[in-house]
């Protein structure tokens, strides 16, 4: 419908006499008409083809024109369809009646064709401006939460990234100085045991006090296992080392353009950061995560925003892991362990990431809902029902790529993520 307001009239009377005046007037003035001589045909017209515009008989034979209005008042697919009454009685309760129905207005028989045309005109305007405000409103409140969501998503991630980030920089220093001091350490240990040796060697004949004190420390002992305590200490030093460059690279801030990643980094620093949730507790066995990246490239993205990705989809399945665990046993778990399996591969020039754990699973129904903006199926305080939703984003909005669901109630759950390469 344009500006000058053409639109379909449905006139519905059983007079055919009234069904030609009223369509003339309507015709002439540059509407298009349908005409309906029964409440039911009216009904079954409306259904099929909507008008922008009904005007309705009130007295006709089979069901009346109120019966036909609650009818169509209460099929959704006609309900917001605007309804004029045509009648020759004037009375007040008769019109009130109409008016409770649901009638936008009531035009009298015989009819004024002027005043006719001016009522239609008015209600089409009506119709059409509420029909645009709807639109505009709907618009806006979705536009308003996408924006509001990309806040939460921001605000969520600059600051655990900042923390994680701080954390990691501050494990730094501590952890260079240990570094440092075992490097040192090594070889003054070395030429201590070795100038320890040279005095047993050189003095052969030792006292007492010397033999008990030796056997009381288990010196052959403590001389042995000095160095493997050294070797130790330094390979706990290098996965500190590790988890340290991981946080980074977990916590990594976007910059404005996309730049080169290896999205199984990312990935294998989430693992990282979730392992105290992955571990054993007196519930139930270590959560196996068994990963399969293949040979994939590195694709452009904001690695920051694909590891939040990583974080909400992992943390869903140690979620749904946690839930179908229960009233399982420690020894019913280990039987048919907690697992989630991460798979890359390259297709097309796009990056597939399968993850795919034996949690809880969920319904075809629930599936469709999972990526809504605000759905949760956990209590109070525990979820927002905004981890999804914000992955979804993530990879469609800002990185043109793709996020599905397919589960199986009972038995696990798969998330299937394609993202561009360039
Ligand atoms: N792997 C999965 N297995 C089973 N159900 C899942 C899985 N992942 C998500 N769900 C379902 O989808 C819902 C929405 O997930 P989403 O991450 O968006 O919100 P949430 O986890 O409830 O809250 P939060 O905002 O804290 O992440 C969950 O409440 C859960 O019912
Ligand atoms: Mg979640």
């Amino acid at each position: 419908m344009g500006t000058n307001l053409t639109g379909l009239i449905l006139i519905v009377d059983d007079n055919p006499t009234n069904l030609d005046v009223i369509s003339e007037a309507l015709k002439d003035a540059g509407y298009k008409v349908a005409i309906a001589t029964s409440g039911e045909r009216a009904i079954q017209q409306a259904e099929r083809r909507p008008p922008d515009l009904i005007l309705l008989d009130v007295m006709m034979p089979g069901i009346n024109g109120f019966e036909t209005c609650k009818h169509l008042k209460s099929n959704t697919k006609t309900c917001d369809i605007p309804i004029i009454f045509m009648t020759a009685l004037t009375d007040t309760d008769h019109k009130v009646k109409g008016f409770d129905l649901g009638a936008v207005d009531y035009i009298t028989k015989p009819f004024q064709e002027q005043e006719v045309l001016v009522r239609v005109r008015n209600h089409l305007q009506l119709s059409l401006l509420t029909k645009n405000l709807e639109e505009q409103v709907a618009h806006q409140t979705s536009a308003l939460q996408a924006t509001q969501l990309q806040l939460i998503q921001s605000e969520k991630l600059s600051s655990l990234g900042n923390l994680v980030a701080g954390i990691a920089h501050e494990m730094n220093n501590p952890l260079g100085f240990i570094a440092a001091s075992l490097k040192q350490a090594k070889p003054t240990f070395a030429d201590i045991i070795e100038h320890l040796k040279l005095y047993q060697e050189q003095f052969p004949d030792k006292n007492e006090e010397i033999l008990n004190h030796a056997e009381e420390i288990d010196l052959e002992y403590s001389l042995k296992d000095l160095p493997k305590m050294i070797d130790s200490l330094e390979m706990a030093c290098d996965r500190l080392r590790n988890i340290s460059i991981s946080l980074r690279t977990f916590s990594r801030a976007d910059t404005e353009y996309k730049v080169d990643f290896y999205v199984y980094e990312g990935i294998d620093s989430t693992i990282l950061i979730l392992k105290h949730r992955l571990q054993a507790n007196d519930k139930r066995p270590a959560i196996e995560v068994i990963t399969e990246y293949g040979n994939i490239p590195q694709i452009k993205c904001f690695p920051g925003q694909l590891n939040q990705v990583f974080m909400n989809i992992l943390a869903n399945a140690i979620e749904a892991l946690e839930e179908s665990n229960q009233g399982r046993s420690f020894a019913e778990i280990e039987v048919a362990p907690n697992r989630i399996m991460i798979e890359s591969s390259i297709e097309n020039d796009q990056v597939k990431i399968a993850i795919r754990d034996n949690g809880k699973g969920m319904s075809e129904d629930m599936q469709g809902r999972i990526f809504d903006y605000l759905f949760t199926t956990k209590e109070v305080g525990k979820g927002t029902g905004l981890g999804l939703a914000i992955a979804k984003q993530i990879v469609e909005e800002k990185h043109q790529g793709t996020i599905t669901v397919n589960s199986k109630l009972g038995q696990g759950t798969e998330f299937m993520i394609t993202l561009p390469i360039n």
